[in-house]
């Protein structure tokens, strides 16, 4: 790929649980370009979730690279590596598990401002432009983070991941614990994010609905690898592994009617 901004390399990476080794990660290699969304779609146990803490640099891999922004990212350690998070940013299911749930939404973007350099005068307006950008106003900063609700609180944690100006977001089931009307209106904020920031997106999840709905390519993981990568209607409209056609049959009206 052209602009190339991340590329996975033979990424394998095996975990030992009761004495049997299970292979996470086979040799994964995939490429995601400036401003693009891949969705990673598997069923559960597949391997996604692996991926995307080797790519956060929360569990180390068995062997493989990956290079990032130009940067061999795993070879990257301490000052450095914290400076260039900045520059990758996640989105997790569960946005209390991420965040003290006490604390205020203003102090929740706070963090990410300071710790990255962010003048202490320029952060409140900074704060303010964050929650507007996902939809929220300048009255949700004072408000704890547990008064608000699951799709509120997914705003909040997309607004903490694009505060340091991340080129990717890697969001891991982002979506999943929403109820559809919800998860409809986060999917829209996440496109029009990516359209307006040219922010490029692994999108992963377990529901090829979801996946199709913001991804440009799709890439399906089965057993710790990739079985199938292509434009997003390609995959749906005519899978070619047997892990893509199971996804595909399991939403029916995905083909004559796309999200
Ligand atoms: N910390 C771990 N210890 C042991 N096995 C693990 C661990 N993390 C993941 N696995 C195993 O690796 C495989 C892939 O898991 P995961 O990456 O969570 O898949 P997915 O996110 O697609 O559901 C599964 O068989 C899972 O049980
Ligand atoms: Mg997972």
């Amino acid at each position: 790929m052209n602009d190339g901004l991340l590329s996975i390399e033979n990424l394998s990476k095996g975990f030992s649980s009761s004495g049997r080794r299970v292979a996470a990660l086979d040799n994964v290699s995939l490429t995601i370009a400036a401003g693009e969304t891949l969705g990673l779609v598997g069923a559960s146990g597949s391997g996604k979730s692996t991926l995307s803490r080797i790519l956060l640099r929360l569990v180390a891999a068995d062997a493989g690279s990956i290079r990032f922004e130009g940067e061999d990212w795993l070879a990257l350690n301490g000052a450095p590596l914290r400076r260039r998070r900045a520059r990758m940013q996640m989105v997790f299911q569960d946005p209390l598990a991420a965040f003290n749930p006490l604390a205020s939404v203003g102090a929740v973007l706070d963090d990410p401002l300071r710790i990255h350099g962010v003048a202490k005068d320029r952060r409140p307006g900074e704060i303010v432009e964050l929650l507007e950008r996902v939809g929220l106003t300048a009255d949700h900063a004072g408000r704890p983070v547990r008064a608000l609700s699951g799709g509120q609180r997914q705003r909040v944690a997309i607004a903490r991941a694009i505060a340091t100006r991340p080129s990717l977001l890697v969001l891991d089931e982002a979506v999943s614990a929403l109820d559809v009307t919800v998860r409809g209106r986060i999917l829209e904020l996440l496109v029009d994010l990516q359209k307006e920031q040219g922010i490029a997106c692994l999108f992963i999840s377990h529901d090829l609905a979801v996946v199709r709905a913001v991804s440009h390519r799709i890439a399906v993981m089965d057993g710790g690898r990739i079985v199938e990568v292509g434009p997003a209607a390609a995959v749906v409209a005519a899978p070619q592994s047997e892990a893509a056609r199971a996804l595909v049959a399991a939403v029916p009206r995905l083909v004559t009617d796309p999200c």
